[in-house]
Order: C-alpha cells, then sequence, then structure tokens
C-alpha cells in the first residue's frame, strides 16, 4: 500500500533547504517564513565539534549485502567504497559497518577469528584503507562493528584455549568441569541461541561457556590477559583513523553468580575503552544495549563511558507502539531518556541486522514505518538508518545462516536482473518487489520512501536544535495527536503527528501560544494560532514539521 501523497507539501522543505525557492504552497493558509541560517555551514560547525554524533546521522551497512565490486555475489569493502557518493547525496554522516573481519560466518561475522584483519570475501587492509579515506574525504565518518564478548570458535585464541589447562590462553574463556559454574550465574539460565550455554571441548575434557552459538566461546574478561589483548584490538582500529565503535553485546563481558549484565567490572573495562578512544580527536562509541527500558547504565557520567546507546524500547517495539493511538505512550520514551547526562544520547532505530524489515514490523503499513522514521528523526537521539530501510526494502525468504536473513538481503540498487549489486547470483536471494523497490525507481518517484527520507535528512540537515535542543511535549486536548517542539538558541520546531490511521483530527495545544502563525516545512497538518492556545488538524496516520518563532 502506498501512503497517500500530497506533492505540495513534500517539496516545502526542498523549498527550505534552499532547492528551490522557499514559498508556501497554494492550497494551504499562507505560511510566514523566518530568516533562515546557511544550513550546509550549519551542518559543517555542528559536525566539526566532540559533539558531532548527537548531530549527525548513521546509517548502519551489511558490507555482505550492499555491493559487489569483484563479481563473486558477496558485498565488499570496494563495493562500500563506491556507494559513498550515493550516502553523501542521501544526507547520511557517518556508517556503522557490520563486522567485516574474518569470521567463519556461523553468525554472520559476529564470530570474530581475528581482529587484527579483513575478512577476504571482503577485501584486505588496504581496501579498508581507501575506504576510510575516501569517507573522510567526503566528509563521511566511520564505525566498526566491535564483538568483544566472544569470539569465533575458530580464533587463534581459543584454537590453543581448548587444547590443555596450562597453555597460554588457557583462561582465555570460561572453562568448567561440568556444564554449569556457580559464579556464572546467567550460564543458569540458557543462551541465546540454542539449547545450552555450555559444550563440551574434548580435547581440553572441559566445558567451555557460550551465551550466544556453540561457535562462540566468551572471552574470560576475569583474565588481565583478555582485557589487555582485546584493547589492543581496539587500539589496532583506531590506529587505522576509525570513528569509533558500535559495541555488540558490551553489557555481557563480565559474568557473576548473580547477574551477567552490566556488572562493576564490565563498567570498569568499558571505562578502559572510552580512555582509549579519548586518546584521539573526536571519537564516539554506542553501545547495543541489552536493556528495552533504560539505557541509564551506559552512560556514565556523562563522558566516561559511552557516547550513545541504541534506544530499542522504541527501536525494536515500535510495531506495537506505533499502533497505539495514544500520542503519551509513543512520547513516553523519548521523555524518559531526557534524565541522562549531558553528552550521552540515545540511538534511534526502526531496523536494524537483528530484526524484520520495517516493512514487516509496520505490517506493510507504509505510514506506519515512515511516521516512526520521522519521529527517529527528529525526536532527540541520533538516527541509525539500517541500509534499504530508505527504500523501504521489503523481507527476503531464504535462510543461509538463521532466520534474521531475511532482513540482510541485498541492497537493490536497479531493476536490472542482479539488481545493481553484483554482476553474478548473490550470496543470498534478494527481497521482494525487487523490480519497484530500488534506488533507481525510487529517486525518480516523487512519493517513495527514498525521497520521503532524503527530504527529511535535508530538512534535519544542519539544525542544531535536531541534535542537542531540547523537547517539550505537551499533551493535546484530543489524546491521538502527538505535539512536540525541538528547540536550541532562536530556533524552535514543532513536529505534530496524528496515532489515529482512520480519521482526520483537529485539536488544541493548550498553553501553546505561537507568536505567529508557524511555518510548514514538512507534511501537510496545519499549525495556527488560537488565541493563548495552538490549534492543529492532522490528517489520519499523517504529521507536520513547522519552524515557529
Ligand atoms: C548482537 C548482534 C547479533 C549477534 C549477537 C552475538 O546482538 O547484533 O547479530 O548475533 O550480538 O554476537
Amino acid at each position: 500500500m502506498r501512503d497517500r501523497w500530497r506533492a505540495p507539501f513534500h517539496l516545502s522543505v526542498l523549498m527550505c533547504a534552499g532547492l528551490l525557492s522557499c514559498k508556501s504552497d497554494s492550497t494551504s493558509a499562507p505560511s510566514p517564513t523566518y530568516p533562515e541560517k546557511d544550513h550546509a555551514a550549519e551542518a559543517a560547525r555542528l559536525l566539526g565539534t566532540p559533539d558531532w554524533y548527537r548531530h549527525a546521522v548513521f546509517y548502519e551497512i551489511d558490507v555482505r549485502s550492499f555491493s559487489d565490486s569483484n563479481g563473486d555475489g558477496i558485498g565488499d569493502l570496494q563495493g562500500v567504497r563506491s556507494k559513498l557518493p550515493y550516502l553523501k547525496d542521501l544526507g547520511v554522516d557517518a556508517l556503522w559497518l557490520m563486522p567485516i573481519m574474518p569470521s567463519p560466518f556461523k553468525d554472520s561475522g559476529y564470530d570474530v577469528a581475528d581482529y587484527d584483519a579483513i575478512a577476504k570475501e571482503y577485501g584486505t587492509l588496504a581496501d579498508f584503507d581507501a575506504l576510510l579515506s575516501d569517507a573522510h574525504a567526503q566528509g563521511i565518518r566511520v564505525f566498526m562493528d566491535l564483538v568483544l564478548n566472544h569470539t569465533s570458535d575458530q580464533h587463534a585464541w581459543f584454537q590453543d584455549s581448548k587444547t590443555s589447562k596450562t597453555n597460554p590462553h588457557a583462561d582465555y574463556y570460561v572453562w568448567s568441569d561440568t556444564a554449569g559454574r556457580s559464579d556464572v550465574g546467567c550460564g543458569t539460565y540458557g543462551p541465546q541461541f540454542g539449547s545450552s550455554a555450555w559444550t563440551l571441548a574434548p580435547e581440553r575434557n572441559q566445558y567451555y561457556f557460550h551465551r550466544f552459538y556453540p561457535g562462540q566461546p566468551d572471552l574470560n574478561y576475569k583474565s588481565p590477559d583478555v582485557v589487555a589483548a582485546t584493547l589492543a584490538a581496539a587500539k589496532f582500529w583506531m590506529d587505522r583513523n576509525v570513528d569509533g565503535f558500535r559495541c555488540d553485546v558490551i553489557a555481557l563481558l563480565v559474568e557473576t553468580a548473580t547477574g551477567c549484565d552490566m556488572v562493576p567490572d564490565t563498567v570498569a573495562y568499558i571505562k578502559k575503552l572510552r580512555a582509549l578512544l579519548d586518546g584521539y580527536p573526536n571519537r564516539a562509541m554506542v553501545a547495543e544495549s541489552t536493556n528495552f527500558t533504560t539505557t541509564a547504565a551506559y552512560y556514565g557520567s556523562g563522558s566516561d563511558m559511552f557516547s550513545m546507546a541504541f534506544d530499542f524500547g522504541f527501536g525494536y517495539l515500535w510495531g506495537g507502539v506505533m499502533k497505539s493511538t495514544s500520542a503519551a505512550d509513543v512520547a513516553k520514551p523519548f521523555v524518559n531518556a531526557q534524565q541522562y547526562p549531558k553528552g550521552a544520547q540515545e540511538a534511534l532505530v526502526i531496523g536494524s541486522h537483528d530484526v524484520a524489515r520495517a516493512y514487516t514490523t509496520a505490517n506493510h503499513v507504509q505510514s506506519r514505518w515512515r511516521r516512526a522514521a520521522l519521529l527517529t528523526l527528529t525526536m532527540p537521539g541520533t538516527p541509525f538508518i539500517y541500509y534499504g530501510d530508505e527504500l523501504g526494502l521489503r523481507p527476503g525468504t531464504q535462510v543461509i545462516v538463521d532466520g534474521r536473513d531475511t532482513a540482510r538481503t541485498p541492497m537493490l540498487w536497479d531493476a536490472s536482473p542482479n539488481h545493481g549489486f553484483s554482476t553474478v547470483a548473490p550470496w543470498i536471494a534478494y527481497g521482494a518487489e525487487a523490480d519497484t523497490i530500488n534506488v533507481d525507481v525510487e529517486k525518480n518517484d516523487p512519493t517513495s520512501d527514498y525521497v520521503f527520507y532524503k527530504q527529511l535528512l535535508a530538512l534535519r540537515r544542519g539544525r542544531e536544535a535536531f541534535g542537542t535542543g531540547t523537547l517539550k511535549v505537551v499533551a493535546a486536548d484530543d489524546p491521538s495527536i502527538l505535539y512536540f517542539e525541538r528547540a536550541s538558541g532562536d530556533e524552535t520546531y514543532v513536529v505534530v503527528m496524528s496515532m489515529d490511521e482512520s480519521d482526520t483530527h483537529t485539536g488544541t495545544i493548550p498553553g501553546v501560544s505561537l507568536p505567529g502563525d508557524a511555518q510548514r516545512l514538512f507534511g501537510d497538518a496545519t499549525l495556527t494560532r488560537n488565541g493563548v492556545d495552538a490549534s492543529v488538524t492532522i490528517n489520519a496516520a499523517s504529521y507536520g514539521i513547522f519552524r515557529v518563532r
């Protein structure tokens, strides 16, 4: 189902982004205009500060599925490099590359066999350096995925560790004579994948602990050697000039008798990692959070742990949240996040390699995934767009590693037989509707998801209020109308959204005294002065973004 398209209103963002002249459209009441800053210069300024990650838009790439440069059906680093102009044009400021280190691929690269190298199917260290330097030249930063909780069972450390109780890596992993250990509390409540968290290594005649697949033995962070070796791995990539890390299941590093989630020794390790990053200018890191209610545990003082942590409370549960007609329910996680220390902010997603495509989560209702995306791009937090979500990429059906593969299908660049991804059959089959849901088609369709994303990214760019501005949510007299303000300095933006997908609503926003009518930048809602209140009218499942004085 395609969303209704109201071209004149959506185009207003292009006007005000300086691409067309900034005039109100003929089908609505005259809209005032306010003096505009030079948003390109503002973007350069904001992205040049240590707070850059709070203003940036990130883009998660599954390198295997993005672009294949050498015709083996597998995406690679040179492929990503060749698509930097696409990413730049879309308005992306930073990339998160899913694991690119050598791996037997039992968990799609989250089973690292060597921390200091590049998987040969993705290229070489020289290819990585070239990608990094081209990205930097285009103003795009690059985060790597750092998988520290476990390695692959093919890693040299494990290959050595499993041979005896006395080798140099003997205590690099969590070993036990039985399938359980009293000081590894989480070992008794089971692994994330499979039926037991303990697997026997016959050579050593002991069991090793693995929170994930058996091919992913957990490292033993009670060993100072493991702490030193993994920090050295982080330093290896810092020295190559990466801009930061996405830290995989970082809360799970250390196990105790009573818990395995963010125990004090894990916090201490994270502080060491942060201190390492702070030795380089303008680096940042984002945590994969294991807590869906709060990310408070990840930030420390705001400057000694993570810069960002994923808000999965909205991020993974938005399918249910967006079905609700209660604006207050939708706003709640974002309002709660305002208590975090200055400098720390949540990372906002509607998709990732671990969950279903937004199309599926939204139950195929386009207006639902678009409104969810709009929230991630306007609420406080750093948006992370999962590759292909800017197209509304449809899921695949082929499973190679596990069920999550349905959201890891190749990027679709055009309608040719291999969709501009490769010259041969891809490593995993393309998703559905590939002839119409692709970059080439959507670029030329003003009603497409691609154009929707591109316009929103242009609107956000260089407007400080959306990065570090304050958030004020005001309850409307109609509970299905979401109203919030983002403000910074002399600029205030208002976002309104209808949580009702069936009817048009008109509501009063009490006590919001607009100094004048609002200037609509995006969407088709109206926002007008109504004495000491404001009045909002929104079509079903629609929205508006306004500049107000
Ligand atoms: C994280 C990754 C996921 C992986 C798991 C184990 O949750 O996002 O893909 O399977 O860690 O590394």
